[in-house]
């Protein structure tokens, strides 16, 4: 899980005497008191940090990057509610999981708005992927049952998009990606009753389509990325791809219509935009890990579904690079935010060498003596930026005696006068 990717910090102390150090956990504390003398390793200098991801087969409690990995697959329908329960989380944490994905189906609701008590256990759910630490890849839709074709008529998916709109606007923040979703069969936009069956695609259906999707981006919350199935539905920004065939045939089961057009095509989009999905179909030697380890790292995924394909994960698990399917890009969901913020965006880094600047400051009162310094990479979401189990972590210097508070170390230094 060595990824080269190096994270020079620069850490310049005493350069701007407004701004604490402080609690770890408690940022920033503005001080207007002079600054004691600092000296040490750390008050001036430049670090090289080599980003290690977390191993996955030694993952304690929480101890998986916010964001990123394997999802476990669940699913809930409107007939057949099945809440999301913390017990059930919190032991997918303890495997190292940070991610869930989530089929939220409205099959009882193809022709009428959604009940309040629906939204009402939609939102509940949100809370307590928060209360267990984690995140989910949403997708709503109506029919997960290939025979069964229905989905909303244009005005009813609307309304229902606007029933949405303020839960997932409250609860953005646990949610890693939405899915596009909603139309047709697993909201594959494939098979469906109203928006052009099978790939055949009426001017009409196509407006619909963009009509969708418009109001799709109109309910999801700015600071949050919308997934299309293929790259041919992708035409605005903020929207990323999920790949649910990775690896299933020469073109993954239709995923590209034109290899040699849409492969560097999502090369390119996918370093700023989120790539995830799951394998579909046992497919050697394509599915075999070289191609998967080259894909995976070309095309940027930050997640796959750990249950599905059993064959595809097998194969993978023999061939023991299962481990090393955790690579990715070191962007994640988490705005840079430490005292005195740089504003830098994490999501925004690409494997390779990158420079934060950060000045700190002791206040007069602190105790003398030695200090870990400390850095911190929580969540840019305002409700999440304070929960340490949405912090990233750098494997190689998180303090394994305080673990839980998920702080890399990157020195010492000497408070003094
Ligand atoms: C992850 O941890 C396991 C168990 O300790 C070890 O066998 C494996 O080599 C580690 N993988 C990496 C890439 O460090
Ligand atoms: C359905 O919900 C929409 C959007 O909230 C609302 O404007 C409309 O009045 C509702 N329709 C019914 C029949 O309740």
């Amino acid at each position: 899980m060595n990824r080269a990717i190096f994270l020079p910090l620069l850490l310049l102390a005493l350069a701007d005497c407004s701004v604490s150090l402080g609690n770890d956990n408690v940022c920033p504390r503005k001080v207007a008191a002079p600054c004691h003398q600092l000296t040490g390793n750390t008050p001036v200098g430049c670090y090289d940090i080599t980003y290690t991801e977390p191993n996955m087969t030694v993952l304690g409690a929480g101890r998986g990057n916010p964001e990123r990995g394997f999802y476990t697959y669940t699913e809930t329908s409107t007939s057949n509610w099945n809440t999301l329960n913390v017990e059930d989380l919190q032991s997918f944490v303890q495997q190292g999981y940070t991610l869930i994905f989530r089929y939220v189906i409205l099959d009882t609701f193809v022709n009428s708005n959604i009940s309040d008590d629906i939204l009402l256990k939609i939102g509940e759910d949100f809370d307590t992927l928060r209360e267990a630490g984690m995140k989910v890849v949403l997708r709503l839709c109506y029919s997960i049952s290939e025979s069964i074709k229905s989905d909303a008529k244009l005005n009813q998916l609307l309304s229902h998009l606007n029933q949405l709109t303020p839960i997932l606007d409250e609860h953005a923040g646990v949610i890693a990606v939405v899915q596009a979703g909603f139309i047709g069969v697993w909201g594959e936009w494939y098979y469906t009753e109203n928006y052009g069956d099978e790939g055949v695609i009426s001017q009409a259906n196509w407006m619909d389509r963009g009509t969708v999707l418009s109001q799709l981006m109109n309910a999801i919350p700015a600071s949050r990325h919308i997934q299309l199935r293929t790259p041919k539905y992708k035409k605005v920004a903020r929207l990323g791809i999920h790949n649910d065939c990775f690896l299933a045939s020469d073109t993954d089961y239709g995923t590209y219509e034109n290899i040699a057009v849409d492969y560097p095509f999502l090369q390119e989009e996918t370093k700023y935009l989120p790539m995830g999905g799951e394998t579909c179909n046992y497919n050697p030697p394509r599915s075999d890990c070289p191609t998967a380890l080259k894909e995976l790292r070309e095309l940027h995924f930050t997640y796959l579904n750990n249950g599905y394909h059993e064959g595809v994960l097998n194969s993978w698990k023999t061939q023991s690079c299962y481990n090393e399917l955790v690579l990715h890009h070191p962007t994640s969901g988490a705005t840079y935010y430490t005292c005195g913020s740089t504003g830098v965006d994490l999501r925004t880094w690409l494997p390779g060498t990158h420079s934060l600047q950060l000045s700190m400051t002791v206040p007069k009162k602190a105790p003398r003596g030695r200090y870990q310094v400390l850095l911190r990479l929580p969540d840019g979401d305002s409700r999440l930026k304070d929960l340490d189990v949405y912090n990233i972590v750098i494997e190689n210097l998180v303090d394994s005696n305080n673990a839980a508070r998920r702080l890399n170390l990157i020195g010492y230094t000497e408070v003094e006068n």
